[in-house]
């Protein structure tokens, strides 16, 4: 599947949400994207790409639309805060190399203090997609590359992420939430992708 493909199949997925129940979201979001991620030649264009810094983060469509598809690339033993995606609905894959992620839940708030519990493993690989859903214990995650060759990651966010919160660790064992907004090293990189017809 080329990039084309799967910005028309998210922006399909967009037009009927209100329809779907998340878990139809989820199914409708992962196929094309476990399509994606397994293509060859889109594994090839993360290849040859060189990133700017260890933590790259490219916008593949255009700013202007109301989701985003992010490639992310990571150097070895590079890794996230614990964050949340402000409450969207999305998807999430690795294009090359691999990335663990740890899932956690907000168990309880205090103003901007909370306390967090470790939810589930998952290896983030090629084909291999976690869901990023609303819901308080599916919400947060964090994610790192424990290898020693660098991984490329692509998110679906069904809906655009301005602004979000990373959570820091504080001495008592709680965490302090820090508002952040969301910058891409560039954006509409799915322009220079392989693809069949133009974006
Ligand atoms: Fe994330």
């Amino acid at each position: 599947m080329d990039v084309t493909t799967l910005i028309d199949a998210v922006a399909q997925i967009k037009s009927q949400a209100d329809e779907l129940t998340h878990q139809e979201i989820i199914d409708s979001l992962s196929r094309p994207l476990a399509e994606f991620t397994t293509s060859a030649e889109n594994q090839g264009f993360a290849e040859a790409y060189g990133p700017s810094g260890n933590y790259t983060r490219l916008l593949l469509n255009d700013p202007r639309e109301p989701y985003q598809i992010v490639l992310v690339f990571w150097g070895p033993g590079r890794g996230s805060p614990i964050h949340d995606h402000d409450d969207t609905i999305g998807a999430v894959s690795a294009l090359t190399g691999e990335a663990k992620e740890i899932k956690y839940g907000v168990t309880r708030c205090e103003g901007e203090r909370v306390k967090l519990t470790q939810g589930s493993e998952f290896t983030i690989a090629p084909g291999r997609v976690t869901p990023i859903l609303p819901e308080a214990d599916k919400q947060l995650h964090l994610m790192v590359n424990e290898e020693t060759r660098w991984a490329a990651t692509v998110h679906i966010y069904l809906t655009a992420i301005h602004r979000y919160r990373q959570y820091e660790p504080t001495p008592d064992g709680a965490f302090r939430t820090a508002e952040t907004s969301l910058w891409f090293d560039e954006c509409r990189v799915g322009r220079r992708m392989p693809t069949r017809t133009r974006i």
